[in-house]
């Protein structure tokens, strides 16, 4: 992997179904860890749904309660995915394999498969392959998805710092 400076900042970008509730999760968590770690310049981080049912709208509430308990705050607008992110990011991680398929389907020249991981990948606990859409459930729900994600994160982070050159 290339080194990561504050002259070409590593780009990764979070990606779910409707970019409403995981990945404004993630990428919320994800910009909190960065800062503490004064690495905001080294990073640039968004998030974006394979769908676009909910574009222009702030985090599901219950998304927001559930970070905004733990001091995170989700300053997120929902957005589509889009070829051109395929381009622009240097990583981009999916929630759950229907994103990751979504996600390489627009992929049609096979270009950039090496970029699109499983955000569950990096979890240290992986009980299963997806982080589960809690959009249909209660708050135990997003708690889990909030639990998933700081962990999967925090080892994210761990994995990307080694390449930083400050
Ligand atoms: P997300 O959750 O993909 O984590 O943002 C969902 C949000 C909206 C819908 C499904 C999942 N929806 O069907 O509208």
């Amino acid at each position: 992997m290339r080194p990561i400076t504050k002259e070409n900042p590593f780009k990764l970008v979070f990606v779910c179904l409707g970019n409403i509730c995981r990945s404004p999760t993630a990428e919320g968590i994800f910009i909190h860890k960065v800062k503490n770690h004064n690495l905001e310049n080294f990073f640039y981080i968004d998030s974006a749904g394979t769908a676009a049912y909910h574009v222009g709208e702030s985090a599901n509430s219950k998304s927001q309660t559930t970070a905004n308990k733990r001091g995170i705050h989700l300053p997120s607008k929902a957005r589509k995915f889009e070829y051109v992110d395929l381009e622009e990011f240097d990583l981009i991680l999916a929630m759950d394999s229907e994103n990751y398929r979504n996600i390489l389907d627009l992929d049609s020249k096979d270009k950039y498969g090496h970029k699109v991981k499983m955000m569950r990948e990096y979890d240290p606990q992986p009980d299963m392959k997806d982080v589960p859409d809690p959009y249909y459930g209660g708050m135990d729900g997003f708690e889990n998805v909030f639990n998933v994600l700081e962990r999967s994160s925090e080892q994210l982070l761990v994995e990307l710092k080694e390449h930083v050159k400050e």
